[in-house]
């Protein structure tokens, strides 16, 4: 194990953001992470990334960056109806629904494409088309940094919620999430209902509905509307879709005909962020290198040189404007480090 010192980040974030580590280095197991943790100063908690793909940069890292590199995908339990996988955090993610699809284990296939590892899947119970990982988690293993003891989560102790989780929350730099077992269905219930799925099978000529090609239909319209972090820095959305009490939206029904929203069960209802940056005139502005992407509003984006301080700004403009039209504060989805 080898700590590197002032290292760029550049090769290690989707935003493409080149900001510096005072310490760094990768980790394979818990040994690795213990002897790390050792030589890590006490003033800055340590950060452990995964594929860095929900990270904005904005100053150097005055600390320890632990890449978790923890690996290994392995069948741990079977029944009737399941079986049960457990993974590496450091496996990516789309590689590990790559693997379900290959033995024709179902439902991560809505799932597809996200980028990313695995270990950040319960951060903030990813979610797309209809599905959340709370949907097929069954538990997860972590370090805690202080007792050096691994911890055992089930559902229940995640506190799953829409982007959230316990470990985003309550135990924020306490835990290092080192696996994560899902529990896979051996018979598909196939969840086809959000957004453009069925179009884009019937686009596809999808006569036999299967987990591939639900998977199919997911990336084809995910690389439709959102940018490749390879060709244009991102992070996905930079926002969360924000909710707000059923009277509230039918009030903002009255002045914006067009607003986008969704019933949540209990009772308030989700709006559609993108919606509301678009109408606020932010769809494909640019400033110098830092910009609202011109497909998909949600997403910022950093076409080369843009530093995370100009993204955060930029950011913020887009929430006051935000707040002033609709008097609704949008809440970043991305971890501003
Ligand atoms: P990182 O960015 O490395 O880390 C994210 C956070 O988790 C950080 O705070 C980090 O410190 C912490 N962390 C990471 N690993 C661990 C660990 N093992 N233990 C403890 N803490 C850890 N997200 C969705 O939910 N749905 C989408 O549809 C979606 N689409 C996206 C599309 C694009 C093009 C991009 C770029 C991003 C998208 N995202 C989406 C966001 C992102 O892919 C997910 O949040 C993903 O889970 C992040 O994984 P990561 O390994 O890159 O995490
Ligand atoms: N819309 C606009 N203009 C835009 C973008 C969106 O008007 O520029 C409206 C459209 O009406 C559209 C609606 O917003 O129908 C929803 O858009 P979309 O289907 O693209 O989804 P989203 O709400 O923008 C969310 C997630 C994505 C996830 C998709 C699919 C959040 C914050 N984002 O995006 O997750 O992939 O749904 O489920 O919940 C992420 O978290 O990083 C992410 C990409």
């Amino acid at each position: 194990m080898q700590i590197q010192q002032n290292i760029s980040l550049l090769p290690y974030n989707t935003m493409g953001i080149d900001v510096k580590a005072r310490h760094f280095a990768p980790f394979t197991d818990t040994d690795e992470l213990s002897q790390l943790l050792e030589v890590q100063p006490a003033t800055k908690p340590a950060l452990i990334l995964g594929g860095g793909s929900n990270i904005l940069f904005t100053k150097d890292y005055d600390g320890l960056v632990a890449k978790n590199e923890v690996k290994g995908v392995n069948v741990v339990k079977e029944d009737k109806s399941h079986v049960y996988v457990k993974a590496g955090a450091g496996e990516n993610w789309h590689s590990f629904v790559e693997h379900c699809l290959q033995r024709n284990l179902a439902g991560v296939e809505n799932l597809s494409l996200i980028p990313g590892n695995v270990g950040a899947s319960p951060m903030q119970n990813i979610g797309a088309y209809g599905v959340e990982i709370k949907d097929v988690f069954e538990e997860l293993e972590a370090f805690h940094i202080h007792d050096k003891k691994i911890h055992l989560f089930s559902l229940n102790d995640c506190d799953f919620g829409y982007r959230e989780s316990v470990f985003k929350r309550r135990y924020r730099d306490q835990f290092v999430i080192l696996n994560v077992t899902y529990r896979l269905n051996k018979t598909p219930r196939f969840n086809t209902s959000y957004g453009a799925i069925e179009q884009e099978l019937e686009h596809m000529g999808v006569q036999q509905l299967s987990i591939r090609a639900i998977a199919n239909a997911v990336i084809n319209i995910r690389r439709s509307k959102l940018p490749d972090p390879q060709e244009i820095g991102n992070a996905g959305s930079f926002f969360k879709n924000p909710s707000i009490p059923a009277p509230y939206y039918q009030q903002l029904q009255q002045s914006f005909p067009g607003i986008v929203g969704y019933a949540n069960t209990d009772g308030t209802v989700k709006l559609a962020a993108g919606w509301l940056i678009e109408q606020c005139g932010w769809k494909g502005v640019r400033r110098g290198d830092a910009g609202c992407h011109a497909k998909q509003a949600l997403v910022l984006v950093n076409y080369g040189q843009a530093t995370g301080k100009a993204i955060y700004d930029l950011s913020e403009e887009i929430l006051q404007s935000v707040k002033t039209k609709f008097g609704v504060t949008l809440e970043r989805e991305v971890n501003i480090v």
